[in-house]
């Protein structure tokens, strides 16, 4: 089994709806790191309209920072060989690009990939759009957990379509292990069949139901698609979004 990089994780306690306490946050590193998860980039949600104004986003980005430090200092006594980076997990918004250029919100990592979230009814048009208003900017966007919006579940092909324009697809393994039948199951299989996948994260949120685990779908994948492929989405596609 090889090592794996998460780059959509809820881990930090305290900002979100992930770890609400710091004792679940080290048992969440506990379990990614036991299931040979390596390197991980946190993404806190940012949602724009939950802001009242700027200072509460500095606050809220100041509790990340904060907590997400004290994670460090628990995965550098820990597990030394642990690597951690911050990101956010960004709900779209017409100031999207204002909101990264004005560091209201972060890119994963250093790199200038931005992992972005829609609504699960949120339509072709304003996916596109979104997406073309990122790339314009110079910025590599990567959507979130495909396999839950319905204008791909209807149109499969505006994953290809996106693909070309130059964004990332991303799943969350816990979608690839649970769902065997179903629009979601469809859509999966659609889009790792033709190989249109980019990176397989967790999107952890606890430690329970919704933990960072990758090796129950890696099995899964590497075993229908092939070992390139899921080394590909599980580890080198991730290596070279944050070293890029
Ligand atoms: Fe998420």
């Amino acid at each position: 089994m090889p090592c794996f990089i998460d780059l959509h994780n809820h881990s930090i306690f305290g900002v979100d709806d992930g770890a609400y306490n710091l004792d679940m946050s080290k048992k969440m590193l506990d379990i990614a790191y036991n299931d040979g998860i390596k390197t991980i980039c946190f993404t806190p949600h940012f949602k724009a309209h939950h802001f009242s104004d700027d200072s509460t986003i500095v606050a809220y980005n100041d509790r990340i920072s904060k907590n997400y430090l004290t994670l460090v200092d628990y995965a550098k006594t820990k597990y030394p060989d642990m690597t951690l980076f911050l990101g956010n997990e960004v709900m779209f918004h017409s100031d999207l690009c204002d909101s990264l250029s004005t560091n209201k919100c972060k890119f994963l990592g250093r790199s200038k990939y931005v992992l972005i979230e829609f609504k699960p009814e949120t339509s072709e048009f304003e996916i596109k759009n979104t997406i073309s208003r990122v790339l314009r900017k110079g910025y590599n966007p990567i959507i979130a957990h495909i396999e839950r919006y319905v204008a791909f579940q209807k149109n499969k092909q505006l994953l290809v379509d996106l693909k070309n324009m130059g964004a990332f697809l991303q799943i969350n393994s816990l979608s690839v292990t649970k769902f065997k039948f179903g629009r979601v199951a469809r859509l999966i299989k659609y889009a790792l069949k033709k190989s249109l996948v980019d990176i397989i994260c967790t999107d952890a949120h606890n430690d329970s139901d919704l933990s960072p685990i990758l090796s129950k779908a890696y099995k899964i994948i590497s075993s229908k698609y092939g070992v390139d492929y899921a080394s590909n989405i599980f580890y080198n596609n991730q290596f070279k979004i944050l070293n890029t």
